[in-house]
């Protein structure tokens, strides 16, 4: 039966991880993957996930089935992160909100289901973007294309270019966006940029699939769901895939929540019942655990002062890593100017290191990064930066 299985190839972030891991050097670091670690080097448990958790096991409460989209509370916290508590569209029943495993489980709700609805839509991704973009939209059926998006000479959006493919791209093409923390460029779209998007995506009659998976690491909860929002107030059905993974350090959990923007109250439950059948013969239903922790901080005004203090001192400790990386860069003498680390957002900064240069990263120094020259600057702390930065400064210089 197997004799003709080919060996897949590793995963790109993933597989990179199972490297670092086995990798015995003691000084190894990891800025492969997107996982923030704290000044100690490793992921944090917050203290208001703590609290909730320590309150859930005192409840002790039965470990029964969830419903197929998840916890009712858990759904309706995440729609009003997303949207703002005030937006008309929760009042007026316009938003269809499944819990999901993780980001990933909720583009793939979402491929899937589009698939159903239009199987010979082209799918159009950002070049560059998250690797498992592609795959999972491929993987789901679809043909993907790129559309130009990173400027390497200016460190910059191209935007001229993005607007240029879109307005070729066909009615009911579905249009991969990164709301916030762009990954792997950490750029991002101006306010100005993105209203041009929801104008040409809605007079082209396009399909926006927004993935904020880094709400809370840009500027902040608010501002960063900003584009999420110009799409709901164009009213435009819209793809929302959120993942709770960094901004409650709660990766392994598989938290996360499909939302999709309808027009009306009636088409919210028709859509729902598509997503839950989607989901019922994929894995049924969500585990409990992350999502009811999750819901009971964002729904208790303590713990979710608490949780936007940890996040505020997260997103404070990146920037100030980037600021470090920058000037020690400078200290060292690598023979360019690393600048732009300090204007990129979220948890990476594309670098601008090729893969020989990766590649010399890791076996001389065991420091770990993805091909692409994508660095984790989440992963980035005192007591590693000296070491990375001298040795990104020999790799370049040398
Ligand atoms: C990343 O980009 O490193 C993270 O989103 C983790 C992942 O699943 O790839």
């Amino acid at each position: 039966l197997f004799s003709t299985v080919e060996l897949a190839p590793n995963d790109p972030i993933l597989g990179l991880n199972e490297t670092f891991n086995a990798d015995p050097r003691p000084t190894k670091v990891n800025l492969g993957i997107g996982v923030y670690t704290n000044d100690d080097g490793r992921i944090p448990l917050l203290r208001a996930v703590r609290e909730a958790e320590k309150a859930r096991l005192e409840a002790a409460v039965p470990r029964g089935y969830l419903p197929i989209d998840g916890i009712t509370a858990y759904n309706s916290a995440v729609q009003k992160l997303l949207f703002g508590a005030a937006s008309p569209l929760l009042a007026q029943g316009r938003i269809a909100t499944v819990q999901a495993l993780g980001g990933t489980g909720a583009l793939k709700i979402g491929a899937d289901f589009l698939r159903r609805l239009n199987p010979s839509a082209k799918v159009a991704v950002s070049n560059p973007s998250w690797e498992n973009h592609r795959a999972l939209f491929q993987a789901a059926g679809f043909e993907v294309v790129s559309y130009p998006y990173y400027n390497a000479e200016t460190q910059d959006v191209d935007f001229t270019s993005l607007v240029n493919a879109f307005n070729t791209y066909a009615p009911g093409t579905i249009v991969i966006l990164h709301a916030c923390c762009h990954n792997p460029t950490g750029v991002d779209l101006t306010p100005e940029q993105w209203q041009q998007v929801v104008h040409i995506v809605k007079e082209r009659q396009l399909v926006p699939f927004l993935d904020i998976a880094y709400q809370g690491f840009g500027v902040g909860i608010e501002e960063d769901a900003a584009a999420v929002r110009l799409f709901a107030e164009a009213g435009i059905n819209s793809f929302i895939a959120n993942s709770f993974s960094k901004s409650f350090s709660l990766y392994g959990e598989r938290v996360g929540a499909l939302s999709v923007i309808t027009s009306s109250e009636a088409e919210t439950l028709r859509v729902l019942s598509q997503l839950k059948l989607v989901i019922r013969t994929t894995y049924s239903n969500p585990p409990t655990h992350g999502g009811a922790i999750v819901a009971a901080i964002l729904n208790k005004p303590e713990l979710r002062a608490l949780w936007e203090q940890e996040l505020s001192e997260m997103r404070e400790r990146i920037l100030s890593m980037r600021g470090n990386l920058v000037a020690k860069l400078k200290q060292y003498g690598a023979n360019r100017d690393f600048e732009f680390v300090n204007r990129q957002r979220g948890m990476f900064s594309y670098s601008g290191l090729s893969a020989q240069h990766v590649e010399r990263l890791r076996t001389e120094f065991g420091i770990y990064a993805v091909s692409t020259g994508r660095i984790c600057v989440a992963a980035l702390n005192t007591r590693n930066i000296e070491t990375v930065a001298q040795a990104i400064t020999q790799v370049l210089n040398t």
